[in-house]
């Protein structure tokens, strides 16, 4: 039978299968709240009888949304066809008596054993040929015809089923998708997509130049998967092959959601923050509301590093997001996994609505007896009981009720852009060239004193809308497109400040190199380009190594990368050179600017230490006039504004060792202490909700 003849029958057995459920029994809605409270919860593991216990805890902590269903497929279709929803329906229902909303997840991360034993072609391969088998999660294989067939039909049915339940607020797409196939239908799969991309081969050989090693290709069926030393154009195709490949997985289920379910409903799916496996600007187009997990693992809270994932989060979308998962206190899939911290994990919870989300949920509410994540951190015990940590997240519930009302309609607004790229940090790791140019630490070291300063960052792609920046920041931008490139000219010519960081538009839309030599198209632009780069050795393991760089921002060192650069314009000015090195960058210039009309752009060629680059970030938020967003604050103590709706609340977070006193810029109201200062004092992970007035 054709597949849209099947799907077709499959819906019309689905409309003929399903009673709608009672709505007229169900709870009237609750109000929304404006910050939400939540936790992951597994009905399927446990007796009917245990929920009530449960969600009565869960509301004693002001859990206010439950997500569920996400690993339930075997409990709602234990064998193929036949399909259990009355544990489900009471499971929503049972929520709603407690004002406990929900989210549905759709099960496709863990197929049942039926399906894998009678459908074998829907396993995906690993890259090194093995094929996936039950017992895990994550086997299905993302480009399996019939993989995607079953996987729609059970996201039909759930939506038709509580697509217009009052309870149900949501629905997350599957979980963390991440595992592709390499097998050779995803071969195949890759090698239509190149065609449809390059159209001919004389144009794909032109554009990979594929007349290197003989790798020219007279046929598409001869194009090979590869991962890590392959052609750069290849590479970066692959991974554009997986990112419309995951876009169409979603999509795939996106398209039954959407028209059986509530406008009020959103659709979500939960990324991984720094996870560069596809584009997330790709895959998220078509979702209402970017959600991802955010974990410690061992150790503690890196404010920057975690903060910078939540702002790439809340860039996705450009809005506010969810953090659909967070860690109650530990993890149980890192080398050591100690705990967060008591006052911790609350402090985490305030810097991430400080970043733009409106939701935690901590994964999960209680371990399942018996399964593979046992030993994970929880809010209940064995026994259903309180872990210690119930009681800090039952305050933090409480704090959410109190401040949510100021928090609505808010959202943080920001003066500096920072550029990323995932074809940039993919280009860069396929070739290092020096094993410590780490794409991640190159973005964090701009990011981290221009939040200092501006307190605020969004983090955008480079096709991103502009104008409404002072500053544009683009530390790791390797890969510039000829679209990007479009959008960041106009942006200096319209007055804008753009700052690029080492190795920015080396390459282009292919992952070739420019050919014009960096910056590219932005070169005659900058009045300036890229001589000769030079990857530098440890200065402490090799002394002689050492590239001395001194200017405006004071004097320091070059490490791992020194770009040599030069003038081509009479009115660039030189801010950094190179002191005496390796001869070729003796007296070099290491950063040069240009003004262009009532716009400016910047070149960076040196890595500089911290200090300096704080120092390179005041000159750059000075020439651009931004300002900071709250004003000076001890170092330690983090603020995050978020504005809207004629408001203006600062959260400020002390993960500082010691306590610290903080003057404010103007009196304000303290909306968890409910009274008026004009300074204040936190401990260490003390936090305070301040409106200005
Ligand atoms: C070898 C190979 C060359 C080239 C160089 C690079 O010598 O023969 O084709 O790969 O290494 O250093
Ligand atoms: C991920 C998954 C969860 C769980 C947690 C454990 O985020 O989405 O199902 O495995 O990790 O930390």
């Amino acid at each position: 039978m054709p597949q849209h003849h099947k799907l077709l029958s499959l819906a019309l057995a689905a409309t003929v299968a399903l009673t709608p459920h009672a709505f007229t029994q169900q709870p009237k809605p609750d109000v929304p709240p404006a910050l939400y409270l939540g936790a992951a919860w597994y009905p399927e593991q446990w007796p009917e009888s245990r929920w009530d216990a449960d969600l009565a805890l869960m509301e004693q902590a002001h859990i206010r949304f439950v997500r569920i269903t996400e690993f339930a497929w075997s409990t709602m279709e234990p064998t193929e066809g036949n399909f259990e929803w009355t544990w489900l329906d009471h499971a929503i229902d049972a929520a709603a008596k407690h004002h406990i909303a929900v989210v549905l997840g759709t099960p496709s991360a863990t197929p049942p054993a039926w399906l894998t034993q009678k459908y074998p072609e829907t396993l995906r391969f690993e890259s090194d040929g093995k094929q996936d088998e039950h017992g895990n999660r994550q086997q299905g294989s993302f480009v399996s015809p019939k993989y995607r067939e079953l996987c729609r039909d059970i996201a039909e049915r759930m939506a038709k089923r509580y697509g217009h339940n009052p309870n149900v607020i949501g629905w997350q797409l599957d979980n963390e998708i991440s595992a592709e196939d390499y097998g050779p239908a995803a071969k195949a799969a890759c090698q239509d997509w190149v065609h449809a991309h390059y159209k001919t081969l004389d144009n794909l050989n032109t554009r990979w130049t594929t007349a290197y090693w003989s790798e020219a290709y007279t046929d598409w069926s001869q194009i090979p998967i590869q991962e890590k030393y392959g052609n750069p154009g290849l590479l970066l195709s692959w991974k554009r092959f997986v990112s419309d490949t995951w876009r169409a997985y979603d999509l795939n289920q996106i398209q039954v959601i959407r028209p059986n379910v509530d406008k009020r409903q959103w659709i979500t799916t939960n990324t991984m923050g720094w996870f560069d496996g596809y584009d997330h600007y790709t895959v998220e187009q078509d979702l209402d509301l970017a959600a991802w997990d955010d974990y410690v693992g061992r150790g503690h809270l890196d404010p920057y590093s975690n903060g910078f994932a939540h702002d790439l989060t809340r860039g996705f979308l450009r809005k506010n997001f969810w953090v659909m998962e967070t860690q109650p206190g530990f993890v149980n899939w890192s080398a050591n996994n100690t705990a967060l911290d008591k006052g911790e994990v609350r402090a985490m919870a305030w810097h991430d609505i400080g970043h733009g989300a409106d939701a935690v949920e901590y994964w999960q509410w209680r371990s399942a007896l018996n399964g593979q994540e046992e030993l994970h951190g929880t809010l209940v015990g064995s026994d259903g009981t309180p872990v210690p940590l119930y009681s800090e997240v039952a305050q933090l519930g409480a704090e959410f009720a109190k401040a949510g009302p100021a928090l609505a309609g808010t959202s943080p607004h920001s003066q500096v852009a920072i550029l990323h790229s995932y074809d940039s940090r993919w280009a860069v790791n396929w070739q290092r060239h020096n094993q410590n140019f780490d794409p991640i630490q190159q973005i964090l070291s701009y990011y981290k004193p221009l939040r200092q300063l501006a307190q605020s960052i969004d983090i955008i792609q480079q096709t991103a809308p502009l104008d409404s920046y002072k500053l544009v920041v683009a530390p790791g931008l390797a890969v510039l497109t000829g679209e990007g490139a479009k959008n960041l000219i106009a942006y200096v010519q319209n007055g804008g400040h753009l700052v690029l960081g080492q190795r920015a538009a080396m390459k282009d839309d292919d992952n070739s190199l420019q050919a014009n030599r960096a910056p590219g198209p932005l070169a005659t632009l900058l009045g300036g380009r890229v001589e000769q780069f030079y990857a530098i050795d440890d200065e402490k393991t090799t002394p002689e190594a050492t590239v001395p760089v001194e200017g405006k921002w004071g004097d320091t060192t070059s490490k791992i990368w020194a770009e040599q650069l030069s003038v081509t314009a009479p009115d660039t000015e030189v801010l950094m050179r190179y002191g005496k090195s390796n001869g070729w960058l003796d007296g070099q210039p290491a950063a040069i600017t240009r003004k262009v009309g009532k716009g400016r752009i910047t070149y960076i060629g040196a890595w500089m230490d911290d200090a300096t680059l704080l120092n390179a970030a005041k000159w750059m938020t000075e020439t651009s006039s931004v300002t900071a967003a709250f004003g000076p604050i001890p170092e330690g103590v983090d603020v995050y504004p978020r504005e809207g709706q004629g408001k203006k609340i600062f959260i400020l977070v002390n993960f500082a060792k010691t306590p610290q006193t903080i003057t404010l810029p103007s009196t304000m109201h303290s909306i968890l202490e409910d009274k008026d200062l004009s300074t204040l004092s936190l401990d260490r992970y003390g936090v305070a909700i301040l409106q200005a007035r």
